[in-house]
Parts: C-alpha cells; structure tokens; sequence
C-alpha cells in the first residue's frame, strides 16, 4: 500500500492537496518540537473517542505553552479528512502547532494515513520488548512538567531513538523504566500485566501518557471482569508474569512475548490480551 497520505485538511483551509508542503519553516512545531498531537484508529469511518483525543491535545498544549486548540473547530476539520480519504479504517492525527514565530496563533491539520501494515500478523505472534532505562526518577519526572509527563507533543525523538534502540537489540519495541526501576510505558504505547486473573497497569501518577486504550480497557474490565487494578511494579515482577500486552490506538491490543529475550509466561499470545483485544472492538462498533 502506498505510504502517501489518504488526506490532509488544515484549518482555515479544508481539505487540502496532500502533496504540498502546508507548514512554514519558521512554524515553531518545526523549529523547536512544539506541537502537540493526537494519534486514532478510524474504524468504520468514524474516529474513536475523538473528543477524548482532542481534551488530551488541549492539555498537552497547555503544558507546551502553546495557543490554545479549540476542538469545536477541530472536529469537524478531522471529520471532513476522514471522509476525503474515503476509506473505512485507517489511522487519523490531528497536530496543533505553535505556528510560525512572529503571529500568536497555533496551526492545525488533520492527516489521515493508512494503517501499519502487518498488524494482524503482529498480533497473532506476539511482541518482543527491551527495557530501557529513561534515567529519570519517577517521582521527578512527575513533579517536572517542563519534562512534559504525559504530554503528547511531537518532540518524541527520544522515543523514536528507543524504538531504534530496542530493534537494534532484536526487539519489536522499547519498554520504559524509570531511575528506581518502575515500569512506565512504551515509547507509543502502555503496559499491562496479567497474574492469574489479576490485571495490573502502572498507575498514571507515574507521569505516563493517559492513553485512550488505556482508559477504554479499564473501563470495559470493570465492566465484564477480570480484576484490573492500577499499581507501580518493576522489571521483575513484569518478567514473571503470566502474560503482558502492550495498548495503543493504532496497534490496539498487542500481546507480548519476549522481554529482554527472555520468554513471558508459555511464549504464546495470552488469553487476557485476547480478550481486552475483543472487548475493545466491541466498544469501537458501539461508539
Ligand atoms: C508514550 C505513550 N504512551 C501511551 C500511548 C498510548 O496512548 P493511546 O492509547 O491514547 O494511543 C502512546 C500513544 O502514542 C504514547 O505515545
């Protein structure tokens, strides 16, 4: 498939040719990382939890000191990308730039992608994860919003350079520790294990990204079950665990099973991940 975009539209413009470049050199998402972003799946034309995503954008603007986003204005420019890419599930980012250095107003667009390719494969054979170290305690890293815990902007060089990282080590992904050996969260995704049928995710005070998965499979394990609670766990406990999955809108539900090449629970995509997998298409039709 090709890896062109399906559709942009830039507010204050609509839609727009794709092709053409629509952001100055001076904009300051360009110049010093300061943009804030969201990531979704579009399943059946229709974005999940797009006002979720867009609250999140607000507060990640805010943090980054950037103009303030209005999602009234950008749904509706999300809205009029998906139905120019025509295409029943693909991937939608909405960006909100501090825009160019001498006007005080923020840029916005929403691209619309294809989906990575492979992911059902994926899926069907588990990830491999390497830990890495992010060298930052905890408990700074939450009491430093210069540091932007839990803030989605597009200065994720460093996660990308984890990413890089771990397929250098032979892994699919990175897994982030803090200093003290707290497991945190991927570089794009968060982290859950399963003992028995406990399910654990590290609690968001750790200053991790509130992903929207995330939130969407607490919610449905409160509602169908297993036990799900929120808890700080290290290295140790995670590699001794019956299974782990990692979550994220656009990869979903994606066991895990390899960690720091060591075998997770029988090696094979568990039952828990399989079933928040389920549970979460279930809430994306009924959305
Ligand atoms: C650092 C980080 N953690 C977690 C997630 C998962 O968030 P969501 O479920 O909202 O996609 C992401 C998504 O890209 C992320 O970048």
């Amino acid at each position: 498939m090709s890896r062109e975009p399906l559709a942009l539209a830039v507010l204050g413009e609509g839609v727009v040719d794709a092709s053409q470049p629509w952001l100055h050199a001076d904009d300051a998402g360009v110049l010093r990382g300061r943009a804030a972003f969201e990531t979704m799946r579009v399943y059946a034309g229709r974005p999940f939890r797009l006002e979720r995503h867009l609250a999140r954008l607000v507060g990640s603007a805010a943090v980054l000191g950037l103009p303030a986003p209005d999602p009234a204005a950008l749904a509706p420019l999300a809205g009029q990308a998906v139905e120019a890419a025509a295409v029943a599930d693909c991937v939608l980012r909405v960006v909100w730039t501090g825009g160019r250095e001498q006007d005080e107003r923020g840029v916005g667009f929403a691209l619309v992608t294809a989906l990575p390719e492979g992911l059902e494969q994926q899926r069907g054979r588990g990830l491999s994860l390497a830990s890495l170290q992010l060298a930052i305690g905890a408990h700074a890293r939450q009491s430093s919003p210069w540091l932007l815990p839990g803030v989605k902007s597009t200065s994720y060089a460093v996660n990308m350079a984890a990413q890089n990282e771990a397929h250098r080590r032979g892994a699919d992904d990175a897994l982030f520790l803090s200093a003290e050996g707290i497991v945190l969260e991927g570089p794009t995704s968060n982290v859950w294990l399963r003992e028995g049928e406990l399910l654990v995710t590290p609690p968001l005070d750790l200053g991790i990204l509130a992903g929207v998965t995330r939130d969407s499979l607490l919610a449905a394990a409160v509602e169908t079950g297993p036990a799900v609670q929120e808890q700080k766990f290290g290295l140790e406990r995670l590699a001794a665990a019956d299974e782990i999955f990692t979550s994220s809108s656009v990869r979903e539900v994606m066991p895990v099973v390899v960690l720091d090449g060591r075998t997770v629970g029988d090696g094979r995509p568990g039952r828990a991940a399989a079933a928040m997998q389920e549970a979460l298409r279930r809430a994306a039709q009924t959305a």
